[in-house]
């Protein structure tokens, strides 16, 4: 299986680090983006220094990451750029509402937004995990516009019916419904109506 996923510099990078996380740990290839602004918002909520020109992946991860390969936003011959590369399915987790609407305007002047107007034209599975509150209608007009494209609209919105304990428990609500529409397996989250 093999997925792009890009992180943008909304609030809440712990949700895609921990999405990249449980990807690697289940064998899944990633080809990863992340914004300049991600790069600065990593830093001031996880601590974490981090270079897009020398990029460290297992940094980022705190663990080994043999099937994540790592993409500079600005470099447009990169696979997910081209809409002849295989790839089962493309997240952009957390989605800044700037990435959400450059991509609801067919803006495509990166790599994570050329690689999610491509997604949306050749009608793979594209999944944005905006993170905003409250929402302008300027924002609400760009998700509709994107859910009617085809994206699928999946907010860091966490739930509590499941009783999380820690602040990861928590994100991993969001990350597993992700893991879901990706089409990967896992036991992140009890199921409702399932014995835990
Ligand atoms: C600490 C911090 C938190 C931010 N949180 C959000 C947020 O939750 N949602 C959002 O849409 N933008 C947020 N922003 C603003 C985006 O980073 C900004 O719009 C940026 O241009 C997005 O760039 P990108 O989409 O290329 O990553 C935040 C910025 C900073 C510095």
């Amino acid at each position: 299986m093999k997925t792009v996923l890009a992180l943008t510099g909304a609030s809440g990078t712990i949700y895609g680090i921990r999405l990249l996380r449980a990807l690697a740990d289940r064998q899944v290839h990633v080809d990863l983006i992340v914004s300049a602004r991600a790069v600065e918002v990593i830093r001031h909520e996880q601590g974490l220094e981090l270079s897009l020109d020398r990029f460290d992946v297992e940094r980022l991860l705190g663990q080994a990451a043999e099937t994540v390969t790592f993409h500079h936003p600005a470099d447009l011959f990169a696979p997910p750029a081209s809409g002849s590369a295989h790839y089962d399915g493309m997240a952009i987790v957390p989605c800044s509402m700037g990435t959400l609407g450059r991509v609801a305007a067919g803006v495509a002047d990166d790599l994570i937004t050329r690689s999610a107007d491509v997604f949306l034209k050749e009608r793979r599975k594209l999944i944005l995990a905006p993170r905003e509150t409250p929402l302008s209608a300027i924002h609400l007009d760009n998700l509709t516009r994107l859910s009617a494209a085809g994206a699928t609209i999946l907010p860091c919105m966490p739930s509590f019916y499941t009783h999380p304990q820690t602040v990861e428990d928590l994100v991993d609500t969001v990350v597993g419904r992700i893991l879901d529409h990706l089409g990967v397996e896992h036991q992140l989250l009890p199921r409702w109506g399932e014995a835990s």
